[in-house]
């Protein structure tokens, strides 16, 4: 009998097939059982008859405990009705292993325990929907950066030097000097680019971030494009396009996973250049009239970024915020010293900041005052420093946070639910 894959079932009508995987759920009807049969791939119901099964076999997949593991024989047969649109009339079973008393059952559980049990919560449909999500986002974002012509240069975990600011630090001790976790590959790009022209690296970024809110990480994954002869303009215009495809392509083929999660896709589908652009100075003027206490010169916070992004259907692009609340690295505005020529951009629906990006100076000088603006060591940044002093370009990039972007594609409400195993504070298990 030949083994198949639950998602392959149309291409198998009317034949016998076998098909391995785990209990998902079943319910029992006089001398019907109906096994909801999960193997990866998909869910597929297999419906027993005692007549036909035998009563041995009936009774001990009666008994038979969630998640465990077994094949089942049967005839494929179509039925609109069942998910994925065909059946299993079974004809034979064998059982693997018998699953002790599962802990996450189809009843409700506090995110507490899921957490506990995240290597088991994994399993679950939402979850699982959640996962092929992120690895067609990933498989998009990769595509889209190679047909655009940038070569993939990874950057180091281990660094000597904070890139985006020394508070969020994680240190480590490496052999007799300190070390401190990446909290972005952007130094090394605008190295790996001065090599290449146009670079991205992928990768997890650290940040000891000390508050709990649900856009937080400690541990996430950003992708980072860093181009060579580009301006602030140039890198807004790149940063629509890449969202435009990558949100294109997972609506291309997560159809499926999005309705298991229940996702309004309207709401996606209207994503398309132009995307709004907005200067931080009217942005202020944005939370003003909302009603926000907020004065010209601070970062905004969750709820600020809430409003924002919320008086928008498509990504917001917010350009040009004080250098002030800025990394050191930033170019500044020609026109106003006080301001740095980047951008953020903020999703709708109260999903917050995904992209974070600007031009980086291209001044030896400026840099160096920059460094001791935000008290950095120097020595830590010379081989930085001599991306100034040999060729120096103007040159633009950005960094879009994977996990965020995972949670306004699915709609979750916390981020904690967009990576296998979400780091948070005083959470590292499992
Ligand atoms: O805005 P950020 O800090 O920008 C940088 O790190 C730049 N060096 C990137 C670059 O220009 N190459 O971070 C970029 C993005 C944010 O917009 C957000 O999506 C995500 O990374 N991010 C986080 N995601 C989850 N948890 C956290 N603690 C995050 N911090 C940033
Ligand atoms: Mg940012």
């Amino acid at each position: 009998m030949a083994n198949v894959s639950i998602k392959d079932l149309g291409k198998h009508a009317g034949e016998e097939v076998t098909l391995r995987g785990w209990l998902y759920n079943k319910r029992h009807k006089g001398k019907l059982q109906f096994i909801l049969l999960r193997d990866g791939s998909g869910t597929a119901q297999c419906v027993a008859f005692r007549g036909n099964v035998g009563d041995e076999l009936f009774d001990r997949l009666d008994r038979l405990g969630q998640e465990s593991s077994l094949t089942v024989t049967g005839t494929v047969k179509e039925d609109k009705r069942s998910p994925g649109g065909y059946e299993i009339d079974v004809t034979g079973a064998e059982i693997i292993q018998e699953s002790g008393e599962y802990p996450i059952t189809p009843k409700e559980h506090g995110v507490d325990f899921l957490l506990r049990h995240r290597h088991l919560w994994l399993r679950s449909n939402k979850q699982v929907a959640v996962m092929r999500i992120r690895d067609r986002l990933v498989r998009a974002i990769r595509e889209f950066l190679a047909d655009d012509g940038f070569i993939n240069v990874d950057t180091p975990i281990f660094t000597p030097a904070a890139c985006e600011g020394t508070t969020t630090l994680f240190e480590l001790k490496y052999f007799d000097e300190m070390a401190y976790l990446t909290q972005s590959g952007q130094l090394y790009n605008e190295a790996t680019a001065m090599a290449h022209g146009k670079v991205y690296c992928f990768g997890p970024t650290f940040r000891a971030e000390r508050s709990k809110t649900r856009k937080h990480l400690t541990e996430f994954w950003m992708v980072e494009p860093e181009v060579m002869f580009a301006d602030l303009d140039d890198i807004m215009e790149l940063t629509e396009r890449f969202v435009t495809a990558i949100v294109k392509e997972v609506l291309e083929h997560c159809r499926g996973e999005l309705e298991v999660l229940e996702r309004d896709v309207s709401k996606l589908e209207g994503i398309e250049p132009p995307f709004p652009r907005i200067s931080y100075t009217d942005a202020v003027g944005m939370l003003k009239k909302g009603g926000h206490n907020f004065e010209w010169g601070g970062d905004f916070g969750a709820p600020d970024e809430t409003l924002i992004g919320e008086s928008f259907e498509r990504p917001v692009l917010v350009h040009r915020y004080p250098k002030a609340v800025k990394a050191f690295y930033m170019e500044p505005d020609p026109d106003d010293e006080r301001i740095a020529l980047c951008v953020d951009m903020i999703a709708p629906e109260g999903y917050g900041e995904i992209i974070g990006g600007g031009q980086r100076t291209a001044s030896l000088e400026y840099l160096e005052k920059q460094i001791d603006a935000h008290g950095l060591p120097h020595e830590a940044f010379e081989w930085y420093k001599d991306l100034r002093r040999y060729g120096s370009v103007y040159h633009s990039g950005f960094g879009l946070g994977i996990e965020r972007t995972v949670a306004w594609l699915c709609g979750s409400k916390h981020i904690r639910e967009c990576t296998a195993f979400p780091r948070m504070l005083y959470k590292i298990y499992p």
